[in-house]
């Protein structure tokens, strides 16, 4: 018998649930309960909340750090294949969406006896709906596994089996904007994650020195500007469900619009590549923010900020080709150049080679675990104050975390390692990180 107490709660509300990286379910739940989320309640890679329809329209439209929003259907125990058939059956298909849409089933098992093959899962699943639209209209939705208009989510675990709809569609990480993708382009979730890891105020200086793509100026901007990142998105999910709303749509993608402001704080991307400037140029273009972020061809080891203290943000180079001797002394020279140009400045680097980050020779003020594309990997945040936090803290007296970093000084600090005698120039090559998709029909 299917549970649907998961789904619908008191009149007009539901329960809906917003995947993430793991590493940002805390981000994200703040920026659902900005948006007027309830019972907000922190999942692995996930966050549950509860909502109205307005919210589920909001949340698609305002989250940076979700990458879909599941409404779950309900959930059942099963023993066998033919009670997984018949209690897929039992949920109401036929009024959740209209007969001549497309669908796909997108689904997972672990630990499961019955089923070892998700692709059967979703084949099973795909005619328990089917085989209802047929009875009821003698048609029935076609399957289109790409681009499907209602995409259904089926999480096996054990006998356990939850039933979602993705309202999102494309994955919200799509902002559109993003023509060209360069060498290893950051997912734009996990980017606006890391900046507000990061605590930037959204008004001092951001800097992107290894912009490739220009992920995080972009996302910087966005934010730094509120500009919501699925404004320009026509259709979602939910566009295809039969109580879609499209005036409420309309409604809330205006209130969205009506928040965005001049972008204020100084955006600077620059890279070593100049082919990663033209892509980062057109991104730039693609997100309408032409002219709002200085784009600039640097070498990031003889980079000499202008301002006196803010952000700046890394990404280095990564990849199977490069070395492990090269890998350190990569490290070993951007911790030197931080530590020696970037003094007043806050640090924040996500990096997959958790060895190499300890040659960076900076103790970092906080450390968030995360995850690159598949990649295990650390974001570290430092305070680049003259003479060390310790220091600093001291010469104040008081909480450093309310107050402005002091003014850059001249001088590479003492305590700073210099690059080895090997040390090399990063070279630009680096990987795609490989990404596991789940099975779909
Ligand atoms: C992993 S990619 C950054 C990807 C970026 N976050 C994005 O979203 O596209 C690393 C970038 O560092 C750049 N790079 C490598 N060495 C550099 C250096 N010494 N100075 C500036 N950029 C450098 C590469 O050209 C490459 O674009």
């Amino acid at each position: 018998m299917v549970n649907m107490n998961n789904s619908v709660t008191t009149a007009g509300q539901s329960n809906y649930v917003a995947k993430t990286f793991s590493g940002l379910e805390q981000v994200l739940a703040g920026e659902l309960r900005a948006f007027g989320a309830a019972d907000v309640e922190i999942l692995r890679r996930g966050v549950l909340f509860r909502g109205d329809q307005r919210l589920l329209y909001r949340a698609n439209i305002l989250c940076r750090t979700a990458l879909s929003i599941l409404k779950p259907l309900g959930d059942f125990r099963f023993d066998s294949k033919d009670s997984f058939y018949d209690q897929m059956r039992t949920i109401k298909w036929t009024e959740l969406f209209p007969k001549d849409k497309t669908i796909s089933v997108i689904a997972t098992a672990h630990d499961s006896e019955i089923f070892n093959n998700t692709m059967f899962v979703a084949q099973l699943s795909k005619d328990a709906i089917v085989d209802q639209f047929n009875e009821a209209f003698g048609s029935r939705p076609s399957v289109d596994t790409a681009l499907a208009q209602v995409r259904i989510v089926v999480n096996i675990q054990g006998d356990n089996c939850k039933v979602s709809l993705d309202s999102s569609g494309e994955a919200l990480f799509k902002r559109g904007y993003r023509k060209m993708g360069g060498m290893a382009p950051i997912n734009e979730a996990l980017a606006a994650g890391l900046i507000m890891l990061s605590g930037w105020d959204k008004t001092s200086p951001f800097l992107d020195p290894m912009c490739g793509s220009g992920t995080f100026s972009i996302e910087a901007a966005m934010m730094a500007a509120e500009i919501a990142p699925g404004l320009d998105r026509k259709v979602f999910g939910f566009s295809h469900w039969n109580d879609f709303a499209n005036g409420m749509l309309e409604e809330e993608k205006e209130a969205a619009r009506s928040q965005q402001k001049p972008l204020k704080a100084k955006i600077i991307a620059s890279d070593l590549v100049g082919k990663m400037l033209d892509i980062t140029r057109t991104n730039i273009m693609g997100a309408g923010l032409m002219g709002q972020i200085k784009v600039q061809k640097n070498d990031f080891f003889s980079y000499h900020p202008r301002e006196e203290n803010g952000w700046v943000l890394l990404n280095p180079p990564y990849g199977q080709r490069m070395k492990e001797q090269d890998i350190r002394a990569l490290y070993i020279h951007i911790g030197d150049t931080l530590k020696n140009r970037f003094t007043g400045y806050r640090a924040g680097i996500i990096s997959a080679e958790l060895d190499a980050m300890k040659h960076l020779g900076l103790r970092p003020k906080n450390r968030f675990q995360v995850f690159n594309g598949p990649l295990k990997a650390t974001f570290n945040i430092y305070e680049l104050f003259e003479g060390g936090r310790d220091d600093y803290v001291r010469s104040k007296g008081r909480n450093v975390e309310s107050q402005k970093p002091k003014a850059k000084s001249q001088q590479p600090k003492a305590n700073s390692q210099k690059p080895t005698a090997n040390s090399q120039k990063p070279t630009a090559k680096s990987q795609q990180p490989k990404v596991k998709n789940n099975r779909t029909i």
